[in-house]
Formats: structure tokens, sequence, C-alpha cells
């Protein structure tokens, strides 16, 4: 076994945006496992790309690794970026690494405990703003150009896009070829645009014959891209794609006309179904957003758009232990038990 060197190092041939020279910044991102479903597909050959298996538990941490990596190369002195957590989270640590002072803007009350603590731990400065992340990104964009020496590692950022698509040319080279489906949860818009992206490069390299036509899921309290046109106020259980402007919304539309597939919405008790399936039938924690690109194959497959026997790829891009509170609600309480073998084996199962 060889050292993994994240995703810098390991595609940097295939990061033609990132300046030459920049850094091979890296927590160790990538090279997540491609686990086969046990029982979710339900019909379909699934597979899930486990993205929460990054070192901040998402799949940010991809393109986070380029966006700081560029933003040293060019001298930046900070970092700053809008959140509903885990951008938050991994610009946290790789701000940490890099030695850069972090600001996060995040909606007030709206961000999971996890990625909350993740934030403190790496001694970030964290902003509470008002409204929802739609708000926020505004105002981190208005700042940025207030603060040229300050890199905003949005997905606006070129390179976090960049770094992102690294995820599906490990998906073409895991699974041999591209899947026919890709079932991914849309928040920002940014992830499902780069995963194309990776899915048309390896198409044009010869490593995959065809690109996965796409299947961009959102929350329906949150579906923008669904109805064609932005939500004011975004609701949703799956804090992580509350979002009704999402800033890649144009980039992904054009990449499912391009690729195939659509965009689908599914409500919350559809996401929290999948959740729990996820959690006890696949033993797989993924985050309620994450649930989604599962919910969404359901939903297509009931629809006959996605038919049975389809290789389908499902994104859970972010760990489940972010959101502990929500995760709490899926078991039961602890039980008090005597401390004593009698008492142990009276209860189990
Ligand atoms: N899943 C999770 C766990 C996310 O955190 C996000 C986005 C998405 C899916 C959607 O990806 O925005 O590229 O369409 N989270 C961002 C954040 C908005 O601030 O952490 P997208």
């Amino acid at each position: 076994m060889t050292r993994w060197p994240g995703v810098i190092d390991a595609f940097r041939a295939e990061l033609a945006l990132l300046p030459a020279g920049a850094p091979a910044l890296s927590l160790g991102e990538g090279n997540t496992p491609l686990v086969p479903a046990r029982r979710a597909g339900r019909g379909a050959d699934l597979w899930f790309k486990w993205e929460g298996a990054n070192p901040t538990g998402s799949f940010k941490d991809r393109g986070m690794a380029v966006a700081v990596s560029g933003a040293m190369a060019t001298g930046a002195r900070g970092l700053l970026c809008a959140s509903t957590g885990n951008t938050a989270a991994s610009a946290a640590a790789y701000g940490a690494r890099a030695g850069l002072p972090v600001t996060l803007a995040v909606p007030a009350g709206r961000v999971a405990q996890g990625k909350l603590a993740q934030a403190a731990a790496g001694g970030a400065q964290v902003l509470e703003l008002e409204g929802g992340f739609d708000e926020a990104l505004r105002a981190v964009r208005d700042a940025g150009s207030l603060r040229p020496d300050i890199a905003v590692v949005n997905s606006i950022n070129p390179l976090r896009l960049e770094g992102q698509k690294t995820a599906a040319h490990e998906v073409v080279a895991q699974l041999g070829r591209a899947p026919d489906w890709l079932a991914i949860p849309v928040g920002n818009a940014g992830n499902i645009t780069a995963y194309a992206r990776g899915f048309f490069e390896c198409r044009e390299a010869g490593r995959a014959e065809a690109v996965p036509q796409l299947l961009g899921v959102q929350a329906a309290g949150a579906a923008p891209l669904v109805r064609g046109e932005r939500v004011p106020s975004p609701e949703t259980v799956a804090t992580a794609i509350r979002i009704g402007d999402p800033a890649s919304g144009p980039l992904a539309v054009a990449a499912v006309r391009q690729a195939g597939g659509r965009f689908l919405a599914v409500t919350d008790d559809e996401i929290l179904a999948a959740y729990r399936f996820l959690a006890q039938e696949e033993g797989l924690f993924a985050e309620p957003a994450s649930a989604a690109s599962l919910a969404g194959l359901w939903r297509a497959l009931d629809e006959g758009l996605v038919p049975v026997g389809a290789t389908v790829v499902a994104v859970l891009t972010g760990h489940g232990l972010k959101d502990p509170e929500r995760g709490l609600s899926l078991g039961e309480a602890p039980r008090a038990c005597a401390a004593t073998g009698a008492a142990l084996a009276a209860l189990l199962r």
C-alpha cells in the first residue's frame, strides 16, 4: 500500500486552473470509498461514493485544498466564505493548515452543531448573519470586492469546482467505467457542476465511453432548479442544502442539459426515510442532505426515470456526525443497566 498524497498531488495534471507552483496543501482528502449498496438499490446496481470519509467529513475538502493552495500561491492574507456549515468546517481546517486567518459567514441559528464545533476547533472567526445562506453569500461577495487581499473560498472561486471534479475521476477509476446515472444532492449547485466536468474530462481522455445522466436532487422546500425560479425563504431539515438562489445554478442547468438527466425535488419525509435507511440498513451514517441523493433515486426508480438494472452512483456528501442531534433522533435513548453480567445478559438482543 502506498501513501495517498491528497487531491493536488494525485490529480495535478488535471487541475489546469491551479497556478503553476502552487503548494500541495493536503490533509489527505480524496480517495474515498465506493461502497456497494446492500439493499438500498431497489433493483438498481447502486454504489455510494462515501465523501464523509474526507478529513473534515465532507466533499468540500477536495475543493478547499485546491482553493486554499491557490490562495497561498497568490499571496492572500486570509480566507472568507459563506456557508451552511460544511464549507465553513473545511475552510477552518485548511486555513489552520495554511496558517491563514479564516472568517466564516453563516446563517444565524441554522448550522448543525458538529460543523460549528469544527469551525471553533480550527480557530476560525464565525459571524452569524441574519437571513439564510443566500444573504450570507451576497455579503461575502461584496466584502470580497472591498478586501482584495482576502480569498473568497466559496464555489464562485473556480478552484473549488476544479478540486471537486476529482471525485468524478475517482468514480470512473473505481468502477472501471462511468455509471449510467449519478444521484447527487444540490444546494448551491457547485458539486453537480464539478462532477459533470470531471466525467466529461474522463470521456475526452478515453477513460470512459460515456458520461452519466445526472439526477440533481433538491429538497422540496428549497428547490429553485426544479421550479425554475429562486426561492426567497428556503426551508428543509437538510440544512446543508437550504439554499434558494444557487450561485452555480446556471452552470448546473447547462451541465444537466449537456449530460442528460433531471433535477428532482424530494420531501423532508423522503429525505429522513432515506437517512434512517442508510444508517440502519446500510451502516452508512451520512447527514440528511446526503440522504437526498438516495431519496431522489428511489423517486426516480418509482417514476421509471431511472430503469431497473441501471448502474447508479449516489454521492453521500457529508458525515452523519456533522448533525449529532438529528442522529440521536434515529435511535432509542440509552437505558440504565446495573454493572453486572446478569443484568446485562437479561437485556441482550
Ligand atoms: N451535501 C452537503 C453535505 C453539503 O454541505 C452541500 C453544500 C451539498 C450537499 C450541496 O452541494 O452546494 O455544491 O450543490 N454545502 C454548502 C456549504 C452550501 O456551505 O457547506 P452544492
